[in-house]
């Protein structure tokens, strides 16, 4: 079995797989922003696929050849239906299989995602199950369902489950995502990653923000193998660089933000036939790149009101001057 987890640089990094955010066009946009070692999928249910096929999963899995290597993320609470989906994933040309164990919305709960974390069993099953399709499976989740002290029993069995790599997002179901993430356990959770997996990959997710920050970490905590970040492309879409925390000037941050924004219309429109994505989706990016300069709450309150990428343009070219001056 191909296994490109082994063939990764030593830290590395992974884009989070976030739902409605992380399609086609947005992995491309942090990748011209600075990519990622990994990109992941959006999440997408595997019962949901199997009954009602391409028409219920909307395009989350639609890639292209030049997302390398990339993950599919599946969630789902029927091991049969979980094989199934993770060997159409092959099919589609994924390079490894990601079962979401840790959403904590109603939605998946009800038979996956953070459910999982209170049925080991089914958590083992499935991943079971996902290595069927011969892809590397890894599986990301959270600390525990309620209590954080779940953490130890909870990894200790997903690590005897021989996965490629662990990604763990250092809080608990129940806090979602209102308290800081409990960084103060990796160091705990790589001893017991050695202690019973050494093979596994350990990677963290949760509050960081950039590449450099999640150096700072791994230089903290040895042992650690990757880091995830979700929200962080959100303040910072260049956070994958190297570039994330240095210094540019002003003007030329701007200039490299306005042309994400286009760069990110002209995705939106090429994958319209494709996706088939309300205008109104778009609207939640708008405040990653039109940002601290004076007027740009303003502009971002009209941008809201456009209809069109076309609008968005226009508007954009009418402010020009108060964007890149
Ligand atoms: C809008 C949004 C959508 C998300 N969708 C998913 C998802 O589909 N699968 C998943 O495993 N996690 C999902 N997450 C959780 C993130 O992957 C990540 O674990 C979480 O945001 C914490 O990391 P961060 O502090 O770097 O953002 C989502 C988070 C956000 C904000």
């Amino acid at each position: 079995m191909s296994n490109f987890w082994q063939d990764l640089p030593q830290p590395f990094f992974i884009l989070a797989p976030m739902e409605a955010v992380t399609d086609v066009v947005f992995r491309h946009v942090v990748k011209q922003a600075g990519a990622p070692d990994i990109f992941f999928s959006e999440f997408t249910n595997a019962t949901g696929w199997v009954h009602a096929g391409e028409k219920a999963i909307g395009g989350r899995l639609i890639k292209t050849d030049d997302e390398q290597p990339i993950v599919a993320q599946i969630w789902g609470g029927e091991p049969g239906d979980m094989e199934q989906l993770a060997k159409h994933c092959k099919h589609l040309g994924y390079r490894g299989i990601d079962i979401n164990m840790g959403c904590p919305a109603k939605s998946a709960i009800k038979s996956g995602g953070s459910a999982l974390i209170r049925n080991p069993q089914l958590a083992a099953e499935a991943i079971r199950a996902a290595k069927t399709a011969g892809l590397p499976v890894s599986v990301k989740t959270r600390l525990g369902y309620t209590y954080i002290d779940e953490w130890h029993d909870w990894l200790a069995h997903l690590l005897r489950q021989d996965i490629v790599n662990l990604t763990i997002h250092l809080r608990t179901k129940k806090e979602m995502s209102k308290v800081p993430a409990h960084h103060e356990l990796i160091d705990e959770i790589v001893r017991l990653r050695d202690e019973i997996a050494p093979q596994t990959l350990l990677t963290i997710n949760g509050d960081i923000e950039t590449r450099a920050h999640g150096l700072r970490l791994i230089a903290e905590h040895p042992g650690v193998n990757g880091v995830m970040i979700g929200r962080g492309v959100f303040h910072n879409p260049f956070c994958f660089s190297g570039s994330g925390e240095q210094e540019v000037g002003e003007q030329t941050h701007k200039q490299a933000l306005l042309d994400l924004l286009y760069y990110h219309l002209n995705l939106f429109d090429h994958y319209q036939e494709q996706l088939h994505r309300p205008f109104e989706t778009l609207k939640r990016f708008f405040k990653i790149y039109i940002r601290d300069f004076e007027g740009a709450s303003d502009l971002r309150a009209a941008l809201m009101l456009t209809h069109s990428t076309n609008e968005v343009r226009e508007l954009l070219a009418n402010h020009k001057q108060s964007i890149t001056f």
